[in-house]
């Protein structure tokens, strides 16, 4: 016998072994960014592998990040047709708020894409190539994390569109993967910039000595 028999009216599918890949997938992907990025860091792996072409390097693992979530988008479907569909998530109120969802979170997605570039998004920092100044315009002036909360927000579009209430384990599932990589990542950003904000006032110490 299965441990889970599927039952009419059942609301999440457990014997789908697809829903177990996405699940896998969704928390592959912040894990895969955040061992490169500190070995790049720490050993520039990547630079190195790029003949010490670090924005060569940074450009192509955003190609690859950004690959990954393709194929863990693909995944989330592919996971979500496999499952039971949920009545009340079909009716034209419930789609018009996935569309919704979904909308809010690609505009979230492509503007801070937009306001931070391709290195300041894929993690151009941990290649030390660091930005200016920190970006506080749209979206980041109305969560400082779009681009996770904009992924969010597009998944939990994504399980209503589709009808399928095991779209919103997997929601909830991306939410807590995206914050326990946040705990890691903020930390370690401010951490690099801090470095960037001592030397240069250093070299500003120098240059007055010099003068
Ligand atoms: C965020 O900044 C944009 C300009 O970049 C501005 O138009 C918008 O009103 C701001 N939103 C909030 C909530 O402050």
């Amino acid at each position: 016998m299965a441990p889970f028999p599927p039952s009419a009216g059942q609301l999440v599918d457990l014997n789908q072994k697809s829903l177990l890949i996405s699940a896998l997938s969704i928390a592959f992907n912040p894990l895969f960014w955040n061992i490169i990025g500190r070995q790049e860091y720490h050993n520039k792996v990547l630079t190195k592998l790029f003949g010490g072409r670090s924005q060569t390097a940074c450009y192509a693992l955003a190609v690859t990040i950004f690959s990954l979530g393709l194929l863990r988008d693909g995944l989330y479907e592919r996971a979500l047709r496999h499952q039971p569909s949920y009545p009340l998530l079909e009716t034209t109120e419930a789609q018009c708020l996935a569309y919704a969802l979904i909308a809010v979170g690609n505009i979230l997605v492509v503007s801070s894409t937009w306001a931070l570039g391709i290195t300041g998004t894929f993690l151009g920092d941990y290649f030390g190539i660091l930005m200016d100044s920190i970006v506080t315009g749209f979206p980041f002036n109305v969560t400082d994390a779009p681009m996770y909360h904009g992924s969010t927000c597009s998944f939990l579009g994504t399980a209503i569109l589709y009808g399928k209430p095991a779209g919103f384990v997997l929601t909830l599932w991306v939410y807590i993967v995206y914050q326990i990589a946040l705990s890691y990542e903020n930390p370690f950003t401010a951490g690099i910039y801090a470095k960037r904000d001592r030397e240069r006032a250093a070299a500003k110490g120098n240059d007055k000595k010099s003068r």
